[in-house]
C-alpha cells in the first residue's frame, strides 16, 4: 500500500523538491525523532514490569497500561479515562509515547518531569487509588521485586523514589522514530505522497507549525486553546492557570505532541473531537481564524497520519508473584 503510494507519487515529489539534493537532511521546523539510547537495561526492564503491574493500584486491576495502552498508541482511546471503581476521569489521557520530549507533564504541566509525574496516578483516588506507602509495602513484600530493585538500585528497601525512577527510565524508551515524515526529513524524497506533502506545506504555511513544532511536533509550550475564537466545553479544566494561579494562563494547555496522532483519538483535553478531521477543523477556525475546505482538511489529515512512527516493541513482562503477606487487592473499597 505504502509502496504503491510512493511509486505513484515519486515523480511529482521529486519534481517539487528538485532543489533539494537527494538524501540530504532537510531544514524544517520539525526534526526527526532519534531512537532511544538505553543506558541501564535492567532499570528499564524493571520499569516495564511496574508499568504493567496492576498491583500498584488499590483494586489490583488497574495498571499504567490500562490508560496508556502500548498496543493503542500509549492512550486509552476514551474521552476520559476510567479509574478506580469505574469512576469517570476528568480529562483525556495523553499518550505516554515520546512524553520524555515534553517541556513538562500533564495538560497543565504540573509535574516537571516523568519521575515527578509517575507518583501522581498511583495515589490519585480517581485513578489507581492506592497510596505511596501501600504501593511500596506491596512491592517490598514480593521477593522477586526486592531482588530486582536491589540489583538495579543497590539497596535493600524499596521506596517510592526507586519506583518512579524505574517507571521514568522505561518511559524514556517509549519513543517512536522512523515515521514516514521523519524519513522524508532525513532526505528520502519518496517517503511522502503528493497529498501528504501538500498537507505538510499547508500545515506549515497556515501557521499550525507556530505551536506544533520541534521533535515532538508539539509538547514544548503552553498555548491558549481558542486563540482567535473561544472554545466551548463543559470540561472544568482551567489549564495552566491551575498551576500558576494567573488569570492570563486560563485555558492555556500544553500543546500536545502530534506524533502518532492517528492512534491517539479522541482529541483535545476534553476528548470532544472524535476524528482528526474534526480536530483539524477546530484548530483551523479557533487557533488561526481559517476555515479549511474539505480538500485542504483532508490534505492536513493525510500529513498528520505520516507522523506515526515505529511503535515500541514490547514483550509482555512476567511479573513476580505476590507472597503470603502481600496486602491483598481491594477492588470495591475506597
Ligand atoms: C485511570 C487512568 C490512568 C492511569 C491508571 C494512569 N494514567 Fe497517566 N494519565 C492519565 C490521564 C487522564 C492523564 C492526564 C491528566 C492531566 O493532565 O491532568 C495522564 C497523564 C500521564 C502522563 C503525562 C503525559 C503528558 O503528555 O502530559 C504520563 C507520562 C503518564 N500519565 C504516565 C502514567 C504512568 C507511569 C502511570 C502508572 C503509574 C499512569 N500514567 C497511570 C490517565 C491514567
Ligand atoms: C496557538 C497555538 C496552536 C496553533 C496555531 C495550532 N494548535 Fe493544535 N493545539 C494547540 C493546543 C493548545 C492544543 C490542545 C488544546 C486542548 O486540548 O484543549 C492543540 C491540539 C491539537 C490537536 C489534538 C491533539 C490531541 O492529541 O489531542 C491536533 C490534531 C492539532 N492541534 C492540530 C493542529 C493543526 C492541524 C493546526 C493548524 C490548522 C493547529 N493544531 C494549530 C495549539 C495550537
Amino acid at each position: 500500500m505504502r509502496k504503491k503510494h510512493a511509486m505513484l507519487a515519486a515523480g511529482v515529489v521529486i519534481a517539487l523538491w528538485a532543489g533539494q539534493a537527494s538524501g540530504a537532511p532537510r531544514q524544517e521546523p520539525i526534526q526527526p525523532i532519534e531512537a532511544a539510547v538505553i543506558k541501564d537495561p535492567a532499570k528499564v526492564e524493571l520499569g516495564k514490569k511496574l508499568f504493567f503491574d496492576p498491583r500498584l493500584s488499590r483494586s489490583g486491576a488497574i495498571s499504567c497500561n490500562s490508560c496508556h495502552n502500548l498496543g493503542m498508541g500509549g492512550s486509552d482511546n476514551l474521552k476520559a479515562s476510567i479509574g478506580h471503581k469505574w469512576q469517570q476521569g476528568s480529562i483525556n489521557s495523553p499518550t505516554v509515547l515520546n512524553s520524555s520530549l515534553n517541556i513538562a507533564q500533564f495538560w497543565d504541566g504540573r509535574a516537571k518531569d516523568l519521575r515527578e509525574q509517575a507518583g501522581g496516578p498511583i495515589a490519585n483516588p480517581m485513578e489507581m487509588a492506592s497510596t505511596h506507602e501501600l504501593a511500596v509495602q506491596v512491592l517490598n513484600s514480593i521477593p522477586g521485586y526486592r531482588a530486582e530493585f536491589k540489583q538495579v538500585f543497590g539497596k535493600d528497601d524499596i521506596t517510592i523514589d526507586e519506583v518512579t525512577g524505574a517507571l521514568a527510565a522505561f518511559e524514556e524508551t517509549l519513543v517512536t522514530p522512523n515515521s514516514r515524515f521523519d524519513q522524508w526529513l532525513k532526505g528520502d524524497d519518496k517517503a511522502l505522497t503528493v497529498k501528504e506533502l501538500a498537507g505538510y506545506t499547508l500545515f506549515k504555511n497556515s501557521g499550525c507549525v507556530a505551536c506544533h513544532n520541534g521533535v515532538a511536533v508539539g509538547g514544548n509550550s503552553f498555548q491558549k486553546m481558542g486563540l482567535v475564537a473561544p472554545y466551548q466545553t463543559d470540561n472544568k479544566a482551567e489549564g495552566r492557570a491551575a498551576v500558576t494561579g494567573k488569570d492570563a494562563d486560563r485555558f492555556n494547555f500544553k500543546v500536545p505532541t502530534l506524533r502518532n496522532v492517528a492512534l491517539t483519538y479522541p482529541y483535545f483535553h476534553d476528548g470532544e473531537a472524535a476524528t482528526l478531521t474534526q480536530a483539524v477543523d477546530v484548530m483551523g477556525r479557533l487557533q488561526l481564524g481559517r476555515t479549511f475546505t474539505p480538500d485542504e482538511n483532508a490534505q492536513i489529515v493525510a500529513f498528520l497520519k505520516t507522523l506515526t512512527g515505529d511503535q515500541p516493541a514490547i514483550q509482555y513482562p512476567l511479573l513476580p508473584p505476590s507472597a503470603d503477606d502481600t496486602p491483598r487487592p481491594a477492588p470495591f473499597v475506597k
